[in-house]
Formats: C-alpha cells, structure tokens, sequence
C-alpha cells in the first residue's frame, strides 16, 4: 500500500493533481473538501454544521473531518492506497491519522507538497469562483481568510511529517502537466522502493 499526502495551501492543485494521479496509480481519491461539499450537497446535520465553516473560509472542526477519514478507511479495505487531499490541516489531524494507519499496519509514504505563489493562488481561486459556485471562492476576503487559515493551523504540520524525513517540497506553478510530471517521478521512486522490500 502506498498512501500519499498531497498537501499545499488552497488553489495550489491538490484536486486537479489527485484525479490526474488516481487514474495513472490506481490510488484511492480522498478528499475532505469534497466530502464535506457532498455533505452540504444532501443538506445533512453534519453538512449544514460544516457550512458554517467552509463559507467563512475557517477550518471545520478536527473530530468532524476525522470521523469521516476514519469511516472511508474502514469502508475501503480493499484499497491499493489512498492519496490523502485536504487532510490532515492540523497537528490533532495528522497525529489521528498516523493512528489509522498504524491501525490498518500501514503508514505515510510521502507528503509532497504543492508551492505557489500567494497572488497566483488567489487569482486561481477567484477564477474558479466565476463558474464553480463554490461560496468559498466567491470573493477576495473569503479566500485570503482560507489562506490565513492554511498559514495559522496547516503549515503547521509540515514539521509533523518533515521530523520523519517524509516532507517534500514540489513547485505547484507552471502547467498541469508538468506539476503532474514532478509528482509522478516522486511516487514512482516511491512505488519502486515498496516494491523491492516485498
Ligand atoms: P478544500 O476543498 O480542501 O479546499 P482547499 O484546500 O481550500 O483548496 P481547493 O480545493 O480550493 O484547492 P486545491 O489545492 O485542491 O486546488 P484545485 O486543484 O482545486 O476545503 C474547502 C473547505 O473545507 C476548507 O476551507 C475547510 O473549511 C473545509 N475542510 C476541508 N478539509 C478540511 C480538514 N481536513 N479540516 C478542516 N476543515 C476542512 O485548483 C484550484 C483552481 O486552480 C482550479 O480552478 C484549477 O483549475 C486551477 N489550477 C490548478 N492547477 C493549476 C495550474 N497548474 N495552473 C493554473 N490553474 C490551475
């Protein structure tokens, strides 16, 4: 199993990067943001509770979006490995999941983390937010609050993961394609070492 964290701040690329490298690994997609958007979506307690939240640009709290890892972990046991997109976004949250893991006698490969300038992160958020719909990226403030959200309790735990030497920096600007390409050699190194220890 080879399980991925793909981390960086909001509009870096996680979600386009993920649905690109599920397809090429055959890794399993899970993605808090898009959890919780299905959430709101059937209008549940747990939705409406996180709405709150996400429209105000602030983190949802830990025990919501850990409950929810927790149960897609334990529906999907068949899973050849998971790309994590979106979680963890604090210490509490990393420190759950490194738990899980352990639970299923598996662990993080890697967290590669998408770098972006902060204006181009902004300018892609805004972008999206002319067609998506998505409330969060509906104006200026509500983005720079996730942005600010991301610095205060996200960055955060990069030193979770970097203390075990599983911390590495990509650059997230410049085509799709090529971000893609700097991921892919990454997991591929990745793969290649899982395959020579079985
Ligand atoms: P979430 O859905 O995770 O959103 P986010 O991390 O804020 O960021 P995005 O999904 O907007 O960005 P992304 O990095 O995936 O980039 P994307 O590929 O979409 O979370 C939303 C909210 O849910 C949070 O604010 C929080 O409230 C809550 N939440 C979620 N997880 C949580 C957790 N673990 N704990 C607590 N709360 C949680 O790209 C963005 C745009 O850029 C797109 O339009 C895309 O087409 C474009 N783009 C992508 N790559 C490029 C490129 N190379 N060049 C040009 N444009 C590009």
């Amino acid at each position: 199993m080879v399980n991925i964290i793909l981390f960086g701040p909001p509009g870096s690329g996680k979600g386009t990067q993920s649905a690109n490298l599920i397809n090429k690994y055959g890794l399993m997609h899970l993605s808090t943001g898009d959890l919780l958007r299905s959430e709101i979506g059937d209008q549940t307690p747990l939705g409406l509770e996180a709405k709150k939240f996400m429209d105000q640009g602030q983190l949802v709290p830990d025990e919501v979006v850990i409950g929810m890892i927790s149960s897609k972990l334990e529906a999907n046991p068949e899973a050849r490995g998971f790309i994590f997109d979106g979680f963890p976004r604090t210490t509490a949250q990393a420190e759950a999941l490194d738990k899980l893991l352990t639970l299923k006698k598996t662990s993080i490969a890697a967290v590669l983390a998408l770098e972006v300038p902060e204006d181009e992160l902004i300018k892609r958020l805004l972008n999206r937010g002319l067609t998506s719909g998505r409330t969060d990226d509906a104006n200026e403030d509500i983005v720079k609050a996730r942005i600010v959200e991301y610095h205060n309790k996200t960055a955060p735990v990069a030193d979770h993961y970097a203390k075990y030497g599983k911390f590495k920096k990509i650059k997230g600007s410049g085509t799709v394609d090529e971000i893609f390409g700097l991921l892919g050699k990454e997991i591929d190194k990745l793969v290649a070492e899982k395959a020579e220890k079985v």
